[in-house]
């Protein structure tokens, strides 16, 4: 017989327990709606979204429908993520990942930078995948300014110390090839000791050249500054330009017909443009293009928040571009440091870039590099605009071309 009572009992007890489920549940949930994080449920074995808190759906701007029903590699910010179908599978095979940056793009293009994590873990007998998705973005770009702050600090040193040893060196090989012209004048032209004197000279002079570019570095130049226009002082140069990057290379420009005027030596401005070809040049053996472009720039609060050491203002931009091998970061973050290079011995001194720093700064100027591995490099300067008409600069460069011998017009 059945004991109604009893009945009764376990009826309410089962409701006091689905009760307790559903708090606990709706407590849960609660925690996954407010989460500070972002969070994504993922079916296990399928790799399929199941769920997505609001915060990852406001972070991303993708709408929820957006993520559930997919896998991670479908949808926008994590499309590009190349190893996602392999951190899929790592993650089947060891039951958690975790990546300290991964950058991301949201819906809007803005860039976020996320710290992820993930784990596998079952659910009534169903493997599940949770992924916690913290946003880092504040983070990584106060530590990037550290590090562009460090940089230029760094640069600063390094440019006091090789300024000095140069200024020194200067004076020294001024008396060695002021002797060494007095001993040429001594020694009659069909005399042996002649060949030797005039190795020295020649020796001395490559030397000269080289402490020139140490001193450009330190900004310890004597300058001759202009009211320039930058496009006028590029197409003056697009003839020799030409010449200097050989035929398989094509130029292209992009010139801003109401460009702004700077004030700056256009004989090292020139310089700046020809280093920076000659690199060009060396990074693209099979041929390429080099794009110079000019714009007119605003530097805002938000840029300098970016460069600590930028005073905002209007700025011409002269970038240029070209389409050859690039650059890793390590690479980059020391382009501008002189006697670097990753060319062989004899092909760079390591002293272009940094030449071509020390004009800039001294101009009171920027410059900065972009680049990857595989996809060119841009160059970026920065100077100042200044009020005033251009003054005229002889319509060909003011360069002598290709006058030294031996390793090229620069480092
Ligand atoms: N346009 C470029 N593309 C790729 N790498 C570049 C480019 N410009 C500069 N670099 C890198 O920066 C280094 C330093 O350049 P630079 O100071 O001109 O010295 P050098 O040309 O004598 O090596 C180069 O050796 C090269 O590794
Ligand atoms: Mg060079």
């Amino acid at each position: 017989m059945e004991d109604p009572l009893k009945d009764d009992l376990a009826s309410a007890r089962n409701g006091e327990a689905e009760a307790a489920l559903s708090a606990s549940e709706a407590r849960y949930r609660r925690l996954f709606e407010t989460a500070q994080d972002g969070i994504l449920i993922l079916d296990g074995d399928s790799g399929l979204i199941t769920d997505v808190n609001p915060f990852l759906v406001n972070l991303l701007d993708y709408p929820r429908e957006d993520f559930i029903g997919r896998t991670l590699w479908d949808i926008g910010p994590f499309r590009h993520i190349e190893a996602s179908k392999a951190a899929f599978q790592e993650l089947q095979d060891k039951e958690y990942i975790r990546y300290e940056n991964l950058p991301l793009e949201a819906k809007s293009g803005r860039r976020v930078n996320v710290e992820f994590v993930s784990n596998v873990y079952g659910v009534d007998r169903k493997r599940v995948i949770q992924c916690n998705i913290r946003d880092i973005t504040a983070r990584k770009h106060a530590e990037q300014v550290d590090e562009r702050l460090r940089q230029s600090q760094k640069m600063e040193a390094v440019g006091q110390l090789a300024g000095g040893i140069a200024h020194d060196f200067n004076n020294l090989l001024g008396v060695i090839m002021g002797y060494c012209d007095l001993l040429e004048g001594q020694i009659a032209p069909e005399d042996s000791k002649r060949r030797m004197v005039e190795h020295i000279h020649h020796a001395g002079t490559r030397a000269a050249a080289l402490t020139q570019q140490l001193l450009a570095f330190s900004r310890r130049q004597v300058l001759r500054p202009l009211v320039l226009d930058l496009n006028r002082l590029v197409t003056g140069m697009e003839t020799m330009l030409r010449r200097l990057i050989g035929e398989r290379i094509e130029i292209a420009t992009s010139l801003l017909p109401d460009l702004g005027r700077v004030k700056a030596d256009p004989t090292q401005i020139e310089q700046t443009l020809m280093n920076l070809a000659v690199n060009a040049r060396d990074a693209m053996p099979g041929g390429g293009t080099i794009t110079i472009e000019t714009a007119n720039v605003e530097l805002d609060d938000s840029h300098a928040r970016e460069h600590a050491e930028v005073k905002p203002g209007s700025y011409v931009m002269l970038a240029m571009s070209d389409t050859g091998v690039g650059m890793d970061s390590e690479t980059l973050t020391h382009v501008f440091e002189p006697f670097f290079t990753t060319k062989q011995l004899g092909k760079g001194t390591g002293l272009g870039l940094s030449t071509v720093y020390g004009i800039v700064k001294q101009s009171g100027g920027y410059i900065y590099a972009y680049s990857e591995p595989g996809r060119g490099t841009t160059f970026k300067v920065y100077l100042p605009c200044v009020e005033g008409e251009a003054e005229v600069v002889k319509g060909e460069a003011t360069l002598p071309i290709l006058r030294r011998t031996g390793d090229g017009p620069v480092g």
